[in-house]
């Protein structure tokens, strides 16, 4: 069913920087991503992954790898497949702000305290949103403490997803960096689907799973 579907993915954490040393960045890891990835490979997906800074190695042959370091950067890549691409997933944990100017030489640490000024970055999920056909899925991703499912509810609301995938870091073993986490899939009915705690690599089956029952549902109807 995934067979010679063209998807993009992104993955990963980016890095803002505030001077040629220093960034803002969260503690992603890539895993999750890089996950769903080999899974629609195996599918035999047409697979397009734009990644911001990870350790890990994609060697998935015929694989589309964009390496990027910033939210303008992964934002400017996405587009260039927005218009071709059969289903988009929204791995990354896109860093929300940037700092409004990027120093060229390393800030000096004179003063006790400093202040670094910061823009929003533009929500590639929501450009997404914004140009998607009706022929096109997308996935989102919501990592909260809290109100969760309210939370997620907005952003899928917002960005056009057409199911989101919730995970918190309120337990060891969830969201950022490990080999596991723990999901819930939410639905644009308000139906929630949870899963346990699993490896990423079965996770990522659970959510490919959901993405072919929407296809068949779309493919029936
Ligand atoms: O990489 P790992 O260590 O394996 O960890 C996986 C993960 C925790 C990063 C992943 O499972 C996850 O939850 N990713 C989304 C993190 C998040 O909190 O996203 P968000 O709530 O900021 O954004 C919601 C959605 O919009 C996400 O699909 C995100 O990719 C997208 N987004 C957000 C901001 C932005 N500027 N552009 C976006 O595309």
């Amino acid at each position: 069913m995934l067979k010679g579907k063209r998807i993009l993915i992104t993955a990963g954490p980016t890095k803002e920087f505030i001077d040629p040393v220093r960034f803002i960045s969260n503690a992603s890891s890539g895993k999750m991503g890089y996950a769903i990835a080999e899974e629609l490979y195996s599918k035999g997906a047409e697979v397009i992954l734009i990644t911001g800074p990870t350790n890990i190695r994609c060697n998935l042959p015929d694989t589309k790898v964009v390496h990027v370091t910033t939210a303008l950067e992964m934002l400017k890549a996405c587009r260039h497949y927005f218009g071709s691409v059969d289903i988009a997933i929204f791995t990354a944990a896109v860093a929300d702000y940037r700092p409004l100017n990027r120093e060229l030489s390393k800030i000096k640490k004179n003063d006790d305290t400093m202040v670094v000024e910061l823009t929003k970055n533009p929500d590639i999920a929501f450009e997404f949103g914004k140009v998607k056909d009706p022929h096109q899925l997308s996935i989102g991703f919501a990592l909260e403490t809290d109100n969760i499912i309210e939370y997620g509810k907005g952003k899928m609301n917002k960005k056009k997803f057409d199911f989101i995938v919730l995970n918190t870091t309120n337990e060891n073993g969830e969201g950022f960096g490990f080999d596991t986490n723990k999901i819930s899939i939410l639905f644009r009915d308000h139906a929630v689907k949870s899963f346990p705690l699993k490896s990423k690599k079965e996770v990522a089956k659970d959510i490919i799973s959901e993405l072919e029952s929407q296809i068949k549902n779309i493919e029936v109807h």
